[in-house]
């Protein structure tokens, strides 16, 4: 059993599908957690639930991201929050969209890590960030060019601040999951002829469940990793493998 003992665990994306997983995953570990995300009905069930504390901001806010975490003490960070854009081929994107997904995906990412980074750091016990990118950053998907790119932005963002925070005893890390059907994926990888032939290319030939992305994101937050940083973990049944 890991145990988090160090100081609270901030979770982006914690109302919706992969980061309320996380949350429960984490508070059942005894960990304390602080779970964001815009919809504050969904953040309220989810601490009557759990027990976790609530802090609403909207990603694409450096205003709101500042005003929430400076001074804030914060041990670990998952980067959970996303949005799927559209699916479009770089002939046909709309790039609004395109600007939107970095802005949510990429940029919000960094400036919690900015912000959640300096508070660790003031605090000189170390800290975690783990990143959930995707399997779109590691291979081409075809439709899947503002996303996809927006997950890549990600994984640099993981490489770097691993680099730069390492010797402040400060851990970085990207999930790469494939698809979980949660309402972001549903209404693209559902449909027959989109999903059959994916998982026939795909070792273990099924999607995710929440489930199987929060368990090694609590790994990857424990110290069970302590010696792992500025990886991207694929968790894709095998898919970019082959
Ligand atoms: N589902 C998949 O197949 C899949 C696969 C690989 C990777 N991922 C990644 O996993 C993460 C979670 O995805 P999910 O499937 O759990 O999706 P989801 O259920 O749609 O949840 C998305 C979360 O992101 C938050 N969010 C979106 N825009 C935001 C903004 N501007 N400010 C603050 N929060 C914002 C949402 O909060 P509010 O609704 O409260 O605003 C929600 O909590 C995402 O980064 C996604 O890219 C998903």
């Amino acid at each position: 059993m890991y145990k988090f003992d160090k100081g609270p665990i901030l979770v982006t994306g914690a109302s919706g599908g992969i980061g309320g997983a996380t949350v429960r995953h984490l508070t059942e570990a005894g960990a304390e957690v602080i779970a964001n995300g815009r919809n504050a009905e969904a953040l309220a069930e989810l601490a009557q639930a759990t027990g976790c504390r609530t802090l609403p901001f909207d990603l694409q806010s450096e205003d709101e991201i500042r005003g929430a975490l400076e001074g804030l003490d914060v041990y670990g960070v998952v980067n959970c929050g996303g949005w799927g854009g559209e699916i479009a081929t770089p002939m046909d994107t709309d790039i609004d969209v395109f600007d939107k997904v970095m802005s949510i995906n990429a940029r919000g990412a960094l400036l919690v890590t900015k912000y959640a980074s300096r508070a660790m750091i003031d605090a000189g016990r170390g800290g975690v960030f783990v990143n959930v990118s995707s399997q779109a950053s590691l291979v081409g998907l075809k439709g899947h060019i503002s996303y996809g790119s927006s997950k890549a932005a990600l994984d640099n963002i993981t490489r770097v601040s691993a680099l730069e925070l390492g010797k402040y005893g400060i851990r970085v890390n990207s999930v790469n999951p494939t698809v979980v059907m949660t309402p972001m994926s549903a209404w693209y990888w559902g449909r027959p002829e989109i999903e059959k032939p994916f998982l026939e290319t795909m070792p273990l030939g099924r999607w995710a469940s929440e489930d199987e992305i929060a368990g090694p994101i609590v790994f990857l937050l424990s110290d069970a990793a302590s010696m792992i940083s500025g990886i991207t973990l694929p968790i894709d049944g095998g898919f970019t493998a082959v």
